[in-house]
């Protein structure tokens, strides 16, 4: 029986792209998942299509009030968390020249700060011996040309995961990194990535294709299940090989 049966877990921003799909490799583990986005019709849509026993929250993961109404639901709710993935996050590429404040901030306040608070306030609700996995990006290690502020975001992420795993340990919480390549998610096209850019990334990767949100699921799934029950402060790049492409072919 998978260890996952009946397991409370929670993604934030679960109705797009990775976090939805990794939302329903849960299910199909057995485990109880809960959902959030910023969107009540695109929450309330995605509950309905992942079905039973799935559910959602409303919730902005950069605005403390929601992070502490999501506390609040959840306490009553399930009253534990046994694994939270931290999966809410944008894209926005701009050259460094031209990044305004308002731009700084909405990364960050989403894909660190957010992060960050989300899981300092759920913390008391995720069980010992629960697991928590941080969604980064390859981008917390390489020099993507108008990433700044992207990459940044996520290298902060990244660092918070290790120094959480050290500090967690003694309550037996791990918390593991994943760093996805380029996947074929909407988020692409919110980022503005055009069609060429999409054909350039994958003939440079070297499994010569870009990664499905299915890639992703199965590792946060394995990670959260007792089959990794000695990994913890560990970093997986899913890229097809991505990060390591030769320079000579
Ligand atoms: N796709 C890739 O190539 C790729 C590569 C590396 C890393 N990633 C990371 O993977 C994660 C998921 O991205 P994806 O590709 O699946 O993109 P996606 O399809 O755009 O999904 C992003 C999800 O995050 C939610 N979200 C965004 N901001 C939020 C906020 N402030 N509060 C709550 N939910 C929020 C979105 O819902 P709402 O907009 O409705 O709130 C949506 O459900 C992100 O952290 C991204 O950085 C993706």
């Amino acid at each position: 029986m998978s260890s996952l049966k009946d397991k409370i877990v929670v993604i934030t921003g679960g109705n797009s792209g990775i976090g939805y799909t990794t939302a329903k490799a849960f299910l199909a583990k057995g485990a109880k998942v809960l959902i959030t986005g910023r969107q009540p019709g695109a929450v309330q849509k995605a509950v309905h299509a992942l079905g039973h026993p799935a559910e959602g929250f409303k919730a902005d993961q950069s605005d403390m009030n929601d992070i502490r109404r999501l506390y609040e639901y959840l306490q009553g709710r399930f009253g534990k968390i046994d694994s939270l993935f931290v999966n809410a996050g944008v894209a926005k590429l701009a050259p460094f020249e031209t990044v305004t404040e308002a731009q700084y901030d909405e990364l960050m306040n989403i894909n660190f700060k957010g992060a960050y608070f989300t899981i300092q306030q759920l913390l008391p609700l995720i069980s010992d011996g629960g697991s928590i996995t941080l969604l980064s990006a390859l981008n917390a290690y390489s020099g993507t040309p108008n990433a700044t502020v992207l990459s940044a975001s996520k290298a902060a992420l990244n660092s918070l995961g290790r120094t959480l795993s050290r500090e967690l340990a003694e309550r037996k919480i791990r918390v593991n990194i994943v760093n996805p390549g380029i996947i074929s998610t909407p988020l692409l096209e919110k980022a503005g990535l055009p069609d060429e850019a999409r054909t350039h990334l994958s003939n440079i990767t070297p499994l010569g294709r870009l990664g499905q949100p299915e890639d992703i699921a199965s590792l946060v799934t394995f990670l959260a299940s007792d089959d990794a029950s000695f990994i913890t402060g560990a970093e997986y790049n899913v890229d097809g090989g991505l990060m390591v492409h030769p320079l000579i072919a």
